[in-house]
């Protein structure tokens, strides 16, 4: 499975997010607390973009159009529990992002 470098972990501060788009695939950045991830950049619950959402210092991550909510750092549902953002892959250790066609996946600088 082949990923590419789509941005720099140091492009986003903490607290922000932004969606971008990768070939086909909506991609959602976001740091929370300095630690930045990559999920797919679409709620589980109708498909509506999670970067249009809202993400709070305390690592929710909370949808714009029924207000499902996520912990951020894990993609793991907080309300309802049972939710999960998809294909997310965190690596604190690298400080690139990837995407490729099953999700997103830190790469390594070059
Ligand atoms: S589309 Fe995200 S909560 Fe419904």
């Amino acid at each position: 499975m082949s990923f590419r470098r789509v941005a720099d972990a140091a492009s986003l501060w903490p607290g922000e997010m932004k969606g971008i788009l990768v070939d086909a695939t909506r991609v959602l950045l976001l740091n929370v607390g300095g630690d930045v991830r990559a999920y797919e950049d679409s709620c589980p619950h109708r498909g509506v973009a999670l970067s249009c959402g809202t993400l709070e210092a305390s690592g929710t991550l909370t949808c714009a159009m029924h207000l499902w909510q996520y912990d951020a750092r894990t993609g793991k549902g907080l309300n309802p529990r049972c939710a999960r953002a998809g294909a997310g892959s965190p690596a604190p250790s690298s400080n690139g992002i990837g995407a490729g066609p099953s999700g997103c996946r830190w790469t390594s600088k070059r």
